[in-house]
């Protein structure tokens, strides 16, 4: 059976940008595959280095969300990138295998270095050695666990092929050793916020998370961005430009066909609209809040997922380590 690895950083709750982006799949995938889901708290302390907190706290959110959506903790790993510490062995190894210059005409990390300005300057000068590196530090997160396919959004290409290039040279300095990973590309498009922006964001306020109550989902729906033009209730629309047409057809609505044509014709008007999404909405999201109070109130056992699937990890990347350092011979008093 192929590995499949890929990861999260925890800060924030995720929402249904992230399901319908990469979970919905995830849950398929764990069915034919054996995977690895990390929680990635490394890497996301390189941008909140400053806010250990919230890297914690979001922990559990993720693996909670994770639960939620449906990832099965008796068919996949999920476990915490910091308590396998061959990672950043690997990452420390991997570190001369990589140029500086390679590292920052790396189109992720540009695009990231420019949205951090907060943190790492205008021009970069307060960039860290850490942020930098992280490319360096997810290759070792894929080849500790000889990850054959990454599923990832388009946006996370460049550190895949950034990892194809360690691997590449790695296998040609120090032997045949490791396996390069593909990328596994989920057509799914980039979902829209209810403000009507192109992403929705953790951070933009724009989304409906996997945790939200149905209450938080009204609320935030009956906020939701429909057809300026649509003033009075018998006004004629354009579903098209409707964010609430746009998540009628994001959770398959059944009724799709009337809600466009009586959009079209003036027949519907926006409040019972955004009231029939809000139902369909919750009717959607119920099995996940299921799932995710069932956990909640059983806190021993995501403790209990988060070890076993860390323990599990953790086996595969020691073997993985040994035959590394063997190539490598910096296997000194092995047998
Ligand atoms: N960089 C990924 C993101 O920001 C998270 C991640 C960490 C990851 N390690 C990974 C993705 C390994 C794929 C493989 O979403
Ligand atoms: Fe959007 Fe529905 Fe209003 Fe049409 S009737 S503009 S689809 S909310």
């Amino acid at each position: 059976m192929k590995n499949i690895l890929t990861g999260l950083r925890p800060t924030g709750k995720l929402h249904l940008g992230h399901y319908f982006g990469a979970l919905q799949n995830w849950v398929k995938l764990q069915d034919e595959y054996n995977c690895y889901f990390e929680i990635a708290d490394i890497q996301a302390l390189t941008d909140n280095f400053e806010n250990p907190k919230k890297v914690r706290d979001n922990i559990k959110e993720v693996a909670l969300d994770l639960l939620a959506v449906g990832i099965d903790p008796n068919k996949a790993n999920i476990f915490i990138q910091s308590m396998i510490p061959e990672i950043a062995e690997l990452t420390v190894i991997y570190s001369n295998l990589v140029t500086i210059s390679r590292l920052y005409r790396n189109p992720t990390i540009k695009t990231e270095i420019g949205q951090k300005e907060h943190l790492f300057g205008k021009n970069g000068e307060s960039l860290t050695y850490g942020f930098l590196g992280y490319p360096v530090s997810q290759a070792a997160d894929i080849t500790a666990f000889k990850g054959d396919l990454v599923p990832v959004g388009d946006d996370q290409l460049p550190l895949i092929e950034q990892c194809r290039e360690i691997v590449r040279k790695f296998n040609h300095i120090y032997g045949e050793t490791l396996k390069e990973p593909e990328h596994l590309l989920t057509d799914t498009p980039r979902i829209k916020g209810l403000d009507g922006s192109e992403k929705m964001g953790k951070s933009l306020g724009n989304g409906i998370n996997i945790s939200d109550s149905e209450e938080e989902v009204a609320k935030k729906i009956m906020n939701a961005v429909t057809d300026p033009d649509k003033i009075k209730k018998d006004d004629k629309a354009n579903p098209d430009v409707c964010m609430v047409y746009y998540y009628h057809k994001l959770i398959k609505n059944d009724n799709i066909n009337t809600v466009k044509c009586e959009c079209e014709k003036g027949m519907r008007g926006c409040v019972d609209c955004k009231k029939e999404l809000i139902n369909k909405m919750n009717e959607y999201l119920k099995p996940f809040r299921e799932r995710r109070a069932y956990y909640e109130n059983n806190p021993d056992l995501i403790d209990e997922v988060l070890k076993k699937g860390t323990s599990n990890a953790q086996k595969v990347a020691k073997e993985v380590i040994k035959e590394i350092k063997h190539s490598m011979m910096i296997d000194y008093f092995d047998k």
